[in-house]
């Protein structure tokens, strides 16, 4: 059975609606571990090593968030910095993620035409999230396409519907694949 992490970062969950969606869509599936960074950290003071421990139990790691400036939110990045450490996740001796799976998982304000070369944001989402495809590859993860919700500003209730039954189902196929095909 693999077990999935869902690393959740949004800096108000109260106030969202769409990351809110998704993740309670998901919270019952077996075998998957929401973890709200934001709620464990409001002080931005992260727990290393329980971080760690966290990612070493789990086989995939999804990490959800809300596009923020084409990039992350803050706790996120700097939960990145400070638990993918040399010699941990990469570097000598840094083999603690190897084989796992990274997919990101994130909602974007604009629709997707505006991310286009000829769009107010020039290039696809896919593209602006090249950076985490290199960590994986620099720590041994592989890297999965993005799950996108484009148009997260203004997303009906039936688009929303549609999406979380979409993530769900990809946090199910997940979970039921077994670890030895993957
Ligand atoms: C600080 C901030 C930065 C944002 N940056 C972007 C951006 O670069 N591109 C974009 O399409 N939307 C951007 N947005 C819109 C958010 O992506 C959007 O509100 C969010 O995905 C909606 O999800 P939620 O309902 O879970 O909050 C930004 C919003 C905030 C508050």
């Amino acid at each position: 059975m693999t077990r999935t992490l869902v690393v959740l970062a949004h800096p108000d969950l109260d106030a969202s609606r769409v990351n809110a969606a998704l993740a309670t869509g998901i919270r019952d599936l077996p075998d998957v571990t929401v973890h709200d960074l934001y709620a464990a950290y409001a002080d931005f003071r992260i727990d290393v090593p329980y971080e760690q421990r966290l990612l070493t139990e789990h086989d995939r790691v999804i990490l959800q968030f809300p596009f923020y400036w084409y990039s992350v939110p803050p706790l996120l990045k700097k939960w990145l910095d400070e638990v993918f450490e040399r010699g941990w996740a990469y570097g000598s001796g840094g083999d603690a993620l190897h084989g796992k799976r990274l997919r990101l998982a994130t909602t974007v304000g604009g629709g997707e035409k505006l991310y286009q070369p000829a769009g107010l944001n020039r290039f696809p989402v896919t593209d602006l999230l090249l950076p985490w495809d290199a960590t994986a590859n620099l720590t041994g993860m592989s890297y999965e396409p993005p799950f996108i919700v484009h148009g997260a500003s203004s997303i009906t209730d039936e688009e929303l519907a549609e999406q979380v039954r979409l993530y769900r189902r990809l946090l199910t196929a997940a979970s039921l694949r077994p670890a030895a095909l993957v």
